[in-house]
């Protein structure tokens, strides 16, 4: 969407803020010996008590309310028994609306002690978020945002899995534009002024394919490598990108 009103934009804070609550609450929460549908139940609970709903069973039949993915699982992991492990990578992403105005928003979190790659893995997705967003201007076009964020995966020595991408948001899940994190000269279109879009780098320590698992949801790495995620809700302003679902 874009925003064309005040009231608009305080919509959109308040699902932002929502959802950022949400990720806090499930974060503070990971820990060895948890499993991952305590994990969703907690995102349930908390999205409830705000008044908001889960977007990705309603809009795209999802079983869970958010997706949580562990390891080389990516995205879109379906929340159920499996018991997080020490050293495990966990993403976390919730999508939620309240009113008819949509957040997204993803984080990876760290099971106890991980192993230095992982780290570097994790750091890297919230560095080329930023060098992302950094490119999102009044002005700028949307292939801007996938070059500075395949730039900065690169200079970490891993790779994007660029099936997968970011979109404009607010009143649905995904809207347009497609805003993919690698540098695809097609995407010409230009960023505007209300603009809502998340900027989302979903990487591996690998070579960067992606295969579909066997529930039909969960996309893992190919090659049984590491992912990460870091993704954020923002307005495109005159004065720069304004985050939406961070603290
Ligand atoms: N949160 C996801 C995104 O960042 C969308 C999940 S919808 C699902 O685009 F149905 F695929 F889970
Ligand atoms: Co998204
Ligand atoms: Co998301």
């Amino acid at each position: 969407m874009s925003i064309r009103s005040e009231a608009e934009l305080e919509k959109m804070q308040i699902i932002g803020r929502i959802v950022r609550a949400t990720l806090d609450a499930m974060t503070a929460a990971v820990q060895p010996g948890v499993t991952t549908s305590e994990l969703d139940g907690i995102a349930l609970a908390t999205l409830t008590r705000h008044g908001a709903e889960s977007s990705p069973p309603k809009a795209y039949g999802f079983p869970g309310t958010a997706c949580i993915s562990v390891n080389d699982e990516a995205i879109h992991g379906i929340p159920g028994c499996r018991v997080l492990a020490e050293g495990d990578l966990v993403k976390l992403d919730v999508t939620a609306e309240k009113d008819g105005f949509v957040a997204d928003a993803a984080v990876t979190v760290r099971a106890g002690n991980v192993s230095v790659e992982a780290e570097a893995l994790a750091r890297c997705a919230e560095s080329a978020f930023r060098m992302g967003m950094r490119a999102a201007q009044v002005g700028s076009r949307v292939y801007e945002i996938g070059r500075a964020v395949e730039r900065e995966v690169y200079r970490c020595g891993f790779s994007v899995l660029k099936d997968f991408c970011g979109h404009g948001v607010g009143r649905a899940i995904h809207e347009e534009p497609t805003i993919p994190n690698h540098f695809d000269p097609r995407y010409r279109t230009k960023l505007t002024e209300g603009l809502v879009i998340t900027v989302e780098p979903i990487i591996s320590a690998g070579n960067g394919r992606a295969e579909r698992g066997s529930d039909r949801w969960t996309i893992r790495t190919a090659d049984g490598s590491m992912a990460a995620h870091h993704e954020h809700t923002m307005v495109i302003t005159r004065t720069g990108p304004q985050l939406l679902t961070a603290a």
